[in-house]
């Protein structure tokens, strides 16, 4: 029989509320508030919330994967394992980009080569397109590596021709990652129909509504006068931004950041956008 809890009983079970690192800025722009005196300060995790699930969203080319697998890297190369389900790219392609990540954030590729683990969705159908098989892979996984954090890039591809089921889905992904107690990053795409700055993912709403927080990367191109004036950068350029839309979980920023890929394909996040205008005006 279902049964009900004393909200007192709940207390051992109540997770700790602590950053996991990204490795970005997004660290400091989740928050505790806490009480000082009279007033509140705010006190930044350090990353995100400890056992979130956090939906990463954008339009095609805007830095999703690498903002996933700079998580990843910052992660393995702390000395935590990670499973990180591929399921755009195959693995193969997946291991250029950690090494190059790792290169361009200056950690040892060895400890993040010892602690990725990988499941290798891209190249196989049936985890593809069946759930069950997968969330059982990856509990083998996570079991068998001791996992304390999953990317799965992206959950879009588990459900592309059906978008029907996108609820589902990403439910049992969200039950399962929540029973096996992990931090999940779970990238998610927009079509480009959808307004770009929303955190509607493609199978509607579902993700956003299903996780715990939304990142939703944008970008924009430089194409009037007014824009040139507006943001001081050229014709042609791209201006990135990221915003986090919501978390249940803590308090966080909410302003929208613009953010540069460098050469090295780092997501670096530089201001809130008011302050890049302000600068560029000067
Ligand atoms: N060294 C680099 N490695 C990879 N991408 C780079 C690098 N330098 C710059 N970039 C830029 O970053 C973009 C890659 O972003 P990313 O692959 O993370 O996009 P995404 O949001 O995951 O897109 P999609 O929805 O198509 O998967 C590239 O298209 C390129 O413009
Ligand atoms: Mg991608």
């Amino acid at each position: 029989m279902a049964r009900y809890y004393e909200l007192k009983e709940l207390e051992s079970k109540a997770p700790k509320l602590f950053g996991i690192p990204t490795g970005t800025k997004l660290d400091e722009m989740f928050y505790r508030i806490e009480k000082a005196g009279e007033g509140y300060v705010r006190k930044p995790l350090g990353g995100i919330p400890h056992l979130a699930v956090i939906n990463i969203t954008g339009v095609p080319d805007t830095g999703k994967s690498l903002l996933a697998e700079q998580f990843a890297v910052k992660q393995a190369s702390s000395g935590y394992r990670l499973l990180f389900v591929t399921v755009e790219s195959p693995a193969s392609f997946l291991y250029s980009g950690l090494k190059q990540r790792s290169q361009a954030m200056n950690v040892d590729f060895s400890k993040v080569e010892e602690n990725v683990v990988v499941i290798d969705a891209a190249e196989d159908d049936e985890l593809r397109e069946n759930v069950r098989a997968l969330i059982d892979t990856m509990a083998y996984a996570i079991k068998e590596k001791k996992c304390s954090n999953v990317v799965i890039d992206s959950v879009t591809g588990l459900y592309e021709h059906r978008e029907v089921m996108a609820r589902q889905i990403v439910r049992q992904i969200f039950n399962f990652l929540k029973k096996f107690r992990q931090t999940g990053v779970l990238v998610s795409q927009k079509r480009s129909a959808q307004a770009s700055e929303s955190a509607e993912a493609a199978g509607g709403l579902a993700v956003a509504h299903i996780v715990d927080g939304t990142v939703v990367l944008d970008k924009k191109l430089i194409e009037s006068r007014w824009d040139v004036s507006l943001y001081g950068l050229e014709i042609g350029d791209v201006l990135r931004t990221l915003r986090i839309d919501g978390c249940r979980l803590t308090a966080h920023d909410t302003r929208t950041w613009v953010f540069e890929i460098t050469e090295a394909g780092i997501v670096d996040i530089i201001s809130p956008l008011p302050e890049f205008i302000k600068r560029k005006e000067r």
